[in-house]
């Protein structure tokens, strides 16, 4: 079997994901043969710095600082795309394509912006494009979804899949520190990028949420219809108050299938703190998987990193390997579904999100304020399933009054909300966090 010619790979970026794809290739090159059925090489890199490059690299490897002449290059099988971003990626992607190459990419932005675009021209011109080490790292939760779990109906995925808000938040709650001070340590560690954006509001979750919902529900990518709320404004008496009531907060991304369409939201949100993956910390990532066959399932692990990230995508370069000599028909549909049987079943919107509620208020401690409140909520139909009052602190006249609800629809919690800010005494705005069972049944 092995006296099978090479695979080439072209590397497009060999920063910290690129490295480490190198390193493990070549550490374990003679194992990934066995498993591939031929070896699989980097014979071409595209580099910032060549220099830097050469050092790490070695000899027997093409450099060069233009990514287009990896992607012109008809002596490569295979471009892994590790640029990050939109552009020039989604260039470099469908030029690649274009050019009859099957690409790996870790990018999880440019797969959920672009990926309908990008797959479209990938089956046109009959490539695979794999994108395991886009969501979660090192956990192969693409397998899972796309094979793994495919006699399944897929009812809901919930998942930790931001280390970096991840790690911010167990610091909040084990030290009781603010997000700013634990954000600052974050960036010092590494962790959250100089511009943190996309990590704390959320955005790169709800990326990753974009790619695991349309591979478990067999729809298209529709990341511009996905709710995204970050943790920047989470303060650390929530955490501890969730705390005390039994829940911890965790930023998840939550796909679910309603009988009215598909919830498809990234948001801080209590989870009891018995579940598994209420006790995912740090900068791990995890993701439960709700199948009607299987029940629940729960896959963890890394989500970032040199070596992790490099694990995804060498799985992916060996399935491409193994499958590219097979009829195009005949490979694993890029969505896990049959293209032409993809579902325009419709993203809800979150008004529509059918949830329970953690609300926080700060009331005057005095006979009916608390009446008021709860005639607002029952006259929304929302019912309340726990009431905690705090002391006020002291030498304060109002005190914090907590509210967990049953569920409700997110439209009517709103107006409640609105209406419970109206009433003189209460001062300033309600906290409101999502809450999920998460549940096996
Ligand atoms: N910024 C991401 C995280 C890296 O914090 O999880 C992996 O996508």
């Amino acid at each position: 079997m092995n006296d099978m010619k090479p695979i080439n790979v072209g590397l497009l970026g060999l920063g910290t994901v690129g490295g480490g794809t190198l390193t493990v290739l070549r550490r374990n090159a003679a194992e990934i043969t066995r498993r591939a059925g031929r070896e699989i090489r980097v014979t071409m890199a595209a580099v910032r710095n060549l220099e830097k490059a050469r050092e790490f690299a070695g000899s027997d490897l093409i450099l060069t600082t233009h990514p287009e002449d990896v992607v012109n290059n008809p002596d490569i099988d295979i471009v892994v795309e590790l640029i990050g971003g939109y552009s020039p990626a989604r260039e470099l992607v469908l030029q690649a394509i274009a050019n009859g190459k099957h690409v790996v990419t870790a990018n999880k932005a440019l797969m959920a912006v672009h990926g309908n675009e990008i797959f479209k021209a990938a089956q046109d011109k009959g490539v695979m494009v794999a994108f395991e080490a886009a969501v979660a790292g090192g956990i192969p939760i693409i397998k899972a979804l796309r094979e793994g779990l495919t006699a399944n109906r897929i009812e809901w995925i919930a998942g930790i899949i931001n280390g970096t808000t991840n790690f911010i938040l167990s610091e909040m709650r084990d030290k009781g520190l603010s997000f700013d001070t634990v954000l600052a340590e974050a960036q010092r560690l590494g962790y959250a990028e100089a511009d943190p954006t996309f990590d704390v509001e959320g955005v790169d979750a709800a990326h990753k949420l974009t790619i695991m919902a349309a591979i478990g529900f067999g729809i298209p990518m529709q990341f511009d219809k996905a709710y995204t709320e970050g943790i920047s404004k989470l303060t650390r008496e929530d955490i501890a108050y969730a705390e005390g009531l039994g829940y911890r907060i965790k930023l998840l991304g939550i796909a679910k299938r309603t009988d009215k369409g598909i919830e498809l939201r990234v948001h801080p949100t209590l989870i009891p703190a018995k579940r598994l993956i209420a006790n995912v910390e740090g900068v791990m990532n995890a993701v439960l998987v709700k199948g009607d066959a299987v029940g629940a399932t729960m896959y963890y692990g890394r989500g970032a990193g040199a070596e992790p990230t490099a694990s995804a995508v060498v799985a992916d370069l060996v399935d491409v390997t193994r499958m590219h000599t097979a009829d195009p028909e005949h490979r694993v549909p890029h969505l896990a579904f049959q293209p032409d049987a993809l579902s325009d079943e419709p993203i809800l919107s979150i008004d529509e999100v059918r949830t329970s509620y953690y609300l926080r208020l700060k009331a005057h401690d005095k006979p009916g304020v608390l009446a008021d409140v709860t005639r607002i909520l029952a006259d929304l139909d929302i019912s309340i399933d726990a009431m905690i009052q705090k002391e006020p602190a002291e030498g304060e006249q109002q005190a914090d009054v907590i509210f967990l609800t049953h569920q409700a629809v997110e439209k009517s919690i709103n107006r409640a909300i609105a209406k419970i800010e109206a009433l003189p005494s209460i001062s300033g705005k309600v906290t409101k966090i999502r809450m999920e069972e998460l549940g096996s049944n």
